[in-house]
């Protein structure tokens, strides 16, 4: 017996030794990491929460939720500015790259046009922009989710609201580049977006602006006592696509596949009660924005580690989401119990400006995805992978199911 607890003894420790390690090297983009990410954090939150990696050009990874809520709400000791988890190559994007008071005042102009009521005009397009994509794919009692149906309808529907007075055709070029965008998020794909975005801008200025859309906002409205800058209405612009596109088509990739995992799932998703009842507890287990980063602004100490002024930290809301010092049972989803206060919309004065839009979003798709199919199953020849990188999202999601009716 003491012979095997030793033996125990020191694999326990030559584990949390490895884990250890690879923390200290953690890497957002490793695919090995990716792998073993669940069980790194676990180990983070319970032995060393506030872990320094040198990868990815250095990070306080910051795990436990308590902590995560700590820098969240504290934005002039950890600020946005000078802080891309992934350099994106393109200038600075408004709001999600300032601190208040530009933040602020680009939140109070941004806010009304994302609130469900602004959205209740799109809710049919989305209904239709979903029938139409399942059209392509329902008799053949196939589908690759995130391609052939979560990529394109949130493109569609996110050029739709946020370029709202563009002709056909511009639109069509948009939807295009955004489809682009959430298959491959390369530096080329984002350069273009930002191209894009400014030469929409000239041309509706030229052309006037009409309606009370994103466009009139920005071109009309002022931040404070000052006309809002080019540069400040081209990244809001880029912000808001690429806010909106990689994480609603994860968040329905991510979903599908859970559906696959548990059959009873998707009875309950054909209850409409589910969007209140459940949907965040999905979005809190596979959290599609894993983490954000922010800069210190000053010396500061966090559960014991002293961050210094011009360090940054890794905020990881995937693994706040799932500290079981918050959430019960936190690596399961959990229905029997009314869980509040998930990090997968960030939190404080950041807290994701698009919430609304995406479930509204991810309601639609699934409503309309399950009047027509049942028995959602995996393909056998799927591949789930979960991607390396900002997001929690799978690779492909192939899936065969039966027609209703
Ligand atoms: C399931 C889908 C979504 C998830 C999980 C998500 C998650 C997040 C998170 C975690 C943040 C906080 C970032 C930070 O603190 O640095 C955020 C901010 C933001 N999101 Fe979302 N988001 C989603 C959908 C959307 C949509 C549909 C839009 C666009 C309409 C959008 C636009 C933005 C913008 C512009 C910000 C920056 C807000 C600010 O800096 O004040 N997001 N989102």
């Amino acid at each position: 017996m003491t012979t095997t607890h030793q033996g125990d003894n020191q694999q326990d420790l030559a584990d949390e030794k490895h884990l250890a390690e690879r923390l200290s090297h953690f890497d957002l983009f490793s695919w090995e990491d990716q792998r073993v990410k669940w069980e790194l954090f676990d180990y983070a939150r319970g032995r060393c929460p506030v872990a320094h990696t040198d990868g990815n050009g250095g990070f306080y990874i910051v795990s436990r939720y308590e902590d995560v809520r700590r820098v969240m709400e504290d934005w002039e000791t950890f600020s946005s500015t000078e802080s891309p988890l992934v350099p994106t190559g393109v200038p600075s994007l408004c709001p999600i790259d300032d601190d208040p008071p530009i933040q602020s005042a680009a939140r109070q102009l941004l806010n009304p046009l994302f609130s469900r009521k602004a959205l209740a005009p799109y809710e049919e397009a989305m209904h239709q922009t979903a029938e139409d994509l399942i059209d392509a794919f329902v008799d053949r009692g196939s589908a690759e989710i995130l391609n052939e149906y979560a990529g394109p309808y949130v493109g569609r529907m996110l050029t739709k609201v946020i370029f709202n007075d563009l002709t056909d055709e511009e639109l069509n070029a948009a939807q295009e580049l955004a489809l682009a965008v959430a298959e491959g998020a390369t530096p080329e794909l984002f350069g273009q977006l930002f191209v894009m975005c400014t030469e929409y801008l000239e041309r509706a200025k030229k052309r006037g602006i009409t309606g009370d859309g994103v466009l009139a906002r920005l071109v009309g409205g002022r931040f404070g006592d000052r006309p809002i800058t080019q540069e400040e209405q081209v990244g809001c612009l880029g912000i808001l696509v690429l806010g909106g596109l990689d994480t609603t088509r994860a968040a329905i990739g991510n979903i599908a596949y859970r559906l696959t995992q548990h059959p009873g799932l998707e009875d309950r998703l054909r209850n409409p009660a589910w969007v209140r009842r459940d949907m965040d507890e999905f979005l809190r287990l596979d959290s599609p924005v894993a983490a954000m980063a922010r800069v210190a602004t000053r010396d500061v100490e966090l559960n014991g580690v002293l961050i210094r002024k011009g360090e940054r930290v890794q905020v990881r809301f995937d693994s706040a989401n799932r500290d079981t010092a918050k959430f019960r049972d936190a690596d399961q989803l959990v229905f029997d119990e009314a869980r509040s206060g998930h990090a997968a919309f960030g939190m404080g004065v950041h807290r994701c400006v698009g919430s609304n839009m995406a479930r509204m979003q991810i309601e639609i798709a699934f409503e309309e995805l399950l009047k027509r199919v049942k028995n959602v199953r995996l393909a056998p020849a799927a591949d789930i992978k979960w991607v390396p990188g900002q997001s929690n999202a799978l690779h492909t999601v192939d899936i065969e199911f039966d027609r209703v009716g």
